[in-house]
């Protein structure tokens, strides 16, 4: 059996689709391993639910999850952003609630990307909106430069440049999410 690749360019593979790896596999490990820390510590008088937005939080949940050592909850929302393919609008449906009530408990929000932030700042005043004790987000990437509303974020793992990533959970038309680093996708993918 081959190995699978682990750079961009081999042919039949999804790594022939990258441009450029942003963040490698050990990259985005280390900075998990020291935000799971940051929140052990900061949470560990008060144990948060852990709140993932499928679907391209799975990763992030999978791996930081595993590095918070405290006795955590874990609970999923999927939403829909309506919007124009790539861009989001702000207006956003319920596809999947959580099955936790959240009153007076601690909630971090469990993100891959925050681009606009426009389905944060709505996720944000609908879980704000359930009587939690308080809420707060961790998202493994954002881009200031697309951001279209400011959000407090808590815990970032990296600012990235407005480019369109994927892999590590973050996806082009679906496919790409199991790629295990964040690269730039190439432009011929998504351009006629
Ligand atoms: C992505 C990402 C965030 C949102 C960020 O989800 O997971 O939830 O977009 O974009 P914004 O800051 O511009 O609102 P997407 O809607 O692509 O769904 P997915 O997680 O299933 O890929």
């Amino acid at each position: 059996m081959s190995e699978t690749p682990q750079t961009p360019g081999a042919a039949d593979s999804p790594h022939a689709d990258v441009e450029r790896i942003l963040l490698s596999a050990e990259q985005i490990e280390q900075r998990l391993n020291e935000l799971g820390a940051q929140i052990a510590e900061d949470y560990a008088e008060n144990p948060p639910i852990l709140v993932g937005v499928l679907k391209g939080a799975v990763m992030v949940m999978a791996d930081l999850s595993r590095r918070i050592d405290l006795r955590t909850e874990m609970d999923w929302m999927a939403v829909s952003s309506y919007g124009s393919g790539t861009k989001s609008s702000g207006v956003v449906r319920i596809l999947k609630d959580l099955g936790t009530d959240i009153t007076d408990r601690h909630v971090l929000i469990v993100e891959d990307i925050i681009d606009s932030g426009l389905t944060l700042s709505w996720l944000l005043a609908n879980l704000r909106s359930r009587g939690p004790r308080s809420v707060e987000v961790c998202t493994l990437l954002r881009k200031p430069e697309a951001a279209r509303v400011e959000i407090d974020v808590r815990y970032v793992g990296f600012d990235i440049p407005n480019e369109f990533v994927i892999g590590y959970g973050l996806d082009f038309a679906e496919s790409y999410r199991n790629l295990p680093y964040v690269g730039v996708l190439r432009r011929s993918v998504y351009e006629d």
